[in-house]
């Protein structure tokens, strides 16, 4: 038996009945808002639809214990109990986290159904996750040569573009949740020269370097225009490519990101960490970042999240770990900008932001002309790993708006 990523879902009055008591049959859906919320963080709710099959429930049985009320925090653990070729058994828990408490208990059967209805064997990856073998997919990718350097790049779907650029130090993979939801729209989101599994030229880093790869890249897959999404150092990328290609931008989102230049004390700490990366190697940057990119609560609760972003940060080349410091560095400030953005723009935050504070994001959103602004609670600087259906849903609101 493992226990996969525990969720924790607030109570509110809607899923209570007439006498404030939670409905029983709110706890059904709690509970499968739950086993969605964990796949969404661990292999990615497309999961079954990528491997062909559907999970149908084939019995569900559900204990109560005690009363839960409006405004409880409930945590739901999920628990694979049972394994067969091609059903398993899960069993889920709802204790209420101020006191412990056990509320109600469920045992749900699933069948995986292929085409044609019939019984078909469980997904490995769906195996791995609820197992005992939680893995990192390294997701379907394309290399491209653009500008020169052999780009790795993740392409799904049909429809208008949107390009996803990813934050430092990180790879493509961070956006793989958030971007599984998002069907009829072009997916795009490329590794940065020198990150994941794009080739390490051995100097040409820049925001501006960054922003015209991205340029080539739309070029070489024929797109004249694109929405563009990026967090953090990618939504510097971002405010670099309104700068300068603003023709090819139909419309922007800024995820936990800012429009100033680094100070001089940042600087100075962007050269220390330079410096670590040149004596340690790109791994030496996870302990020291871990506890600022994801909040509290996803340290503890989300393993899968912290694994997925602690291979990412170790994965990276190291020189492409110190060309992106050196870009991040020596950036312009982009606050001129801002007034002269005319395209929709969406700017998301996390509550719990430790990089990015809310007022910054709230400020940044201020500065741009009928700016959209929305905060993501529950999820600190990679609300798209931390929250991947939240931030779905806002981008996918924001994106069916456009005109
Ligand atoms: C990021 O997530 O891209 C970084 O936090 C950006 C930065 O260090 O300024």
């Amino acid at each position: 038996m493992s226990s996969v990523a525990f969720i924790e879902i607030r109570v509110y009055p809607n899923d209570c009945d007439a006498y404030g008591h939670v409905n029983q049959a709110a706890f059904l859906s709690m509970f499968e808002r739950a086993r969605w919320e964990a796949v969404a963080r661990g292999p990615g709710v497309d999961v079954f639809s990528r491997n062909g099959v559907w999970p149908a429930v084939r019995k569900a049985t559900v204990e109560y214990y005690a009363e839960a009320f409006s405004g409880d925090l409930l945590r739901f653990d999920t628990t694979l109990t049972h394994h067969g070729r091609t059903s398993f058994t899960l069993n889920q828990t709802a204790r209420r986290n101020a006191d412990g408490t056990l509320v109600a208990e469920a045992d749900i059967v699933f069948v995986c159904v292929g085409a044609g209805g019939k019984p078909t064997p469980v997904p490995e990856e769906i195996q791995g996750f609820f197992g005992t073998r939680p893995s990192v997919r390294p997701g379907a990718f394309q290399h491209l040569v653009i500008r020169g350097i052999a780009t790795a790049v993740d392409v799904q779907g049909d429809g208008p573009a949107i390009l996803f650029v990813h934050g430092f130090p990180l790879d493509r993979t961070m956006w793989r949740h958030l971007i599984a939801p998002l069907t009829g729209w072009r997916r795009i989101a490329p590794d940065l020269r020198g990150m994941g599994l794009s080739d390490v030229p051995d100097n040409g880093y820049s925001i501006e370097a960054y922003s015209d790869d991205l340029v080539a890249l739309l070029d070489s897959l024929d797109i004249e225009e694109a929405v563009v999404c990026g967090l953090s150092m990618g939504g510097y990328v971002a405010l670099e490519l309104i700068r300068r290609q603003r023709d090819r931008i139909r419309a922007l989102i800024l995820a936990n990101t800012r429009a100033e230049a680094d100070t001089d004390e940042e600087r100075a700490k962007r050269a220390e960490m330079i410096e670590l990366v040149e004596r340690q190697g790109s791994g030496a940057l996870a302990d020291l970042l871990l506890p600022k990119l994801l909040a509290p609560s996803s340290l503890s609760a989300m393993p899968q999240v912290v694994e997925h972003v602690r291979t990412m940060i170790a994965g990276n080349p190291d020189a492409g770990v110190i060309g992106a410091l050196g870009a991040m560095k020596d950036r312009r400030d982009s606050v001129e900008v801002l007034g002269k953005i005319e395209v929709p723009t969406l700017v998301v935050a996390g509550r719990q932001d430790q990089l990015i504070p809310l007022k910054r994001s709230r400020s940044l959103a201020d500065s741009i002309p009928r700016a959209q602004y929305t905060v993501i609670p529950e999820a600190g600087h990679l609300t798209p790993m931390e929250q991947p259906i939240a931030t779905s849903r806002v981008i996918s609101e924001f994106l069916e708006s456009l005109p």
